[in-house]
């Protein structure tokens, strides 16, 4: 999409989508720093949280007898990808499963990063949340004395947004679609501090997201609330691209450290807010990999302006969110929630094990790894497969993507489904069924290479959510078509971090330095 925008034009629309480093409110920023020091909160800069081998021993050694899923604002120094299961780390690779050929059927190597071992919520988006609220803190823009912070959500990023209003001991609210899954209510009913005010509940299951914006909207006439939008906050994508793009080039490096000729072919992400597609923006930037947006096939709206629902929680929410770099993305997959339920099955049951280990002939310790795989990493898995048959991609061709949650957070769908769908019990045949259909048999339909105009009819089908229904001034959303836009923001993360620094110098939080 060609744009005759100027650098004036770009840092407008920068600073008037919320992409500022100027205090707005020194009173409340002088609040926000009372605050932290007395209750001892130090704040992590992105930096670390990319590379957590700078964190000074003295931060993390106090890690090591506590619990990563304590409500302790010790827990913000493990908000990145380098942490353990146990809590240990930070670890110099972030754990991660490369698939097996004889699982997947390509030659192609596949690799996900695990992201259920972030902090307090099992799940990478209580990233999203520090990002999203973070230059907030430091620009004066929120105040934990008296806003009260709401996360919009399909569930894991209310829940990291929860978990880091508690630690600042500011009442956070989650809102999210009636029809999430039952552990994610559970979890927010043990961590909001006024369960039956800070959980809302809107209409709908995952691909409800317009009626979450209509809470949002009357909520917003609260002076007290202030909204954090994951899916036009772009400091969203910023924490993606600042700090998953690299442990995922650091995943890629350690999984092929012996092999020469190895090449970074594509990222696949399965988008939500679209917040973590932007650590494709950044391995597309370093290493040229192409960049893959995943969707439900029930809510095919990439891929076909399609709406629907489905059961992959925390993506496909029937719009295209402000922050995904649609203009910079190649293509577009669509993986039916019927595949994902059914590895789920596979991955978590005894039969389905045995039938890996002892029909497919896989490792057992990998086969045990498979169950840090919740529906949307899954989805992740089978997209890269479509991709690896569609591009023909080879041996030295790896395909880097995420396992944002695990299983444990489905046990209670998994036990419906088994019930629902195998009520006689879920035995080798239904194994070596869903193995031979999901796996074996997978095709490279819902396939979509995003040639220019495509990309245009994705980028203007925004258009009717932001300008329309959420009023994004227009000149603002077009600037997102230029990728001056996107790389005119690179520079704000290092800024942040300035703030930080300067922020925990005056809470005298950060004695470790
Ligand atoms: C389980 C799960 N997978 C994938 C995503 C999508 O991530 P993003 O919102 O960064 O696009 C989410 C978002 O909440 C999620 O909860």
């Amino acid at each position: 999409m060609s744009s005759s925008i100027d650098d004036g034009e770009i840092a407008r629309a920068h600073a008037s989508l919320g992409l500022t480093t100027e205090v707005a409110d020194s009173a409340v920023y002088d609040r926000t720093v009372d605050r932290f020091r007395s209750r001892g909160i130090a704040l992590p800069t992105f930096g670390e949280l990319a590379d957590p081998s700078t964190i000074p021993a003295a931060r993390l050694a106090p890690l090591a007898g506590l619990d990563r899923n304590e409500p302790d604002s010790r827990n913000l120094f493990r908000v990145h990808w380098f942490g353990g299961l146990d809590g240990s780390g930070p670890h110099d690779v972030p754990d991660y499963i490369e698939l097996p050929s004889e699982m997947t059927g390509v030659e192609a190597r596949i690799v996900l990063a695990f992201g259920n071992r972030f902090p307090m919520i099992k799940a990478h988006k209580v990233l999203a949340a520090y990002a999203c609220l973070v230059p907030r803190l430091v620009t004066g823009r929120f105040d934990p004395t008296a806003h009260r912070a709401v996360w919009p959500s399909t569930g894991n990023y209310a829940r990291g947004g929860i978990a880091i209003s508690r630690i600042m001991d500011c009442r956070g609210v989650a809102v999210l679609p009636e029809g999430m899954s039952k552990a994610r209510f559970d979890w927010l009913e043990q961590w909001t501090l006024d369960p039956a005010n800070d959980i809302i509940r809107t209409p709908g299951t995952e691909s409800n997201v317009k009626e979450i914006y209509d809470t949002c909207n009357e909520l917003e006439k609260d002076p007290e609330i202030e909204i954090i939008n994951q899916f036009s906050e772009f400091s969203n994508h910023l924490g993606h691209y600042s700090v998953t793009g690299p442990a995922l080039s650091r995943v890629f490096e350690h999984a092929t450290a012996d092999s020469g000729d190895a090449r970074l072919a594509a990222y696949v992400s399965a988008s939500g807010s679209g917040g973590t597609l932007g650590a494709g923006d950044y391995l597309k930037d370093n290493y040229g990999a192409r960049i893959v947006a995943v969707e439900a096939l029930e809510c095919p709206t990439l891929l076909e302006n399609g709406f629907g629902d489905h059961n992959i929680q925390g993506i496909g929410d029937k719009h295209v969110p402000l922050i995904h770099n649609v203009m910079n993305t190649d293509d577009v997959v669509a993986v039916s929630d019927r595949s994902t339920d059914a590895l789920d099955a596979l991955f978590n049951t005894p039969a389905g094990k045995a039938h890996l280990v002892d029909r497919v002939g896989l490792d057992p310790a990998l086969v045990d790894a498979l169950q840090h795989m919740g529906y949307s990493s899954s989805c992740n898995a089978l997209a890269a497969i479509k991709i690896a048959k569609e591009r023909g991609l080879g041996r030295d061709d790896v395909i880097v993507s995420v396992a944002t949650d695990g299983s444990e957070l489905y046990d209670a769908e998994r036990t419906e489904y088994l019930a629902s769908h195998h009520p006689n019990g879920y035995d080798s045949v239904a194994a070596a069924a869903d193995f031979g259909r999901e796996l074996e048999a997978g095709d490279t339909a819902k396939h979509l290479e995003l040639t220019e105009q495509e990309r245009r009819r994705v980028f203007n089908l925004g258009y009717f959510t932001w300008v329309e229904q959420q009023g994004t001034d227009f000149g603002d959303f077009t600037a997102r078509a230029d990728q001056r836009f996107w790389d005119g923001m690179r520079h704000f993360v290092a800024e942040w971090d300035e703030q930080i620094v300067e922020f925990n110098a005056r809470t005298g939080t950060r004695d470790d330095d």
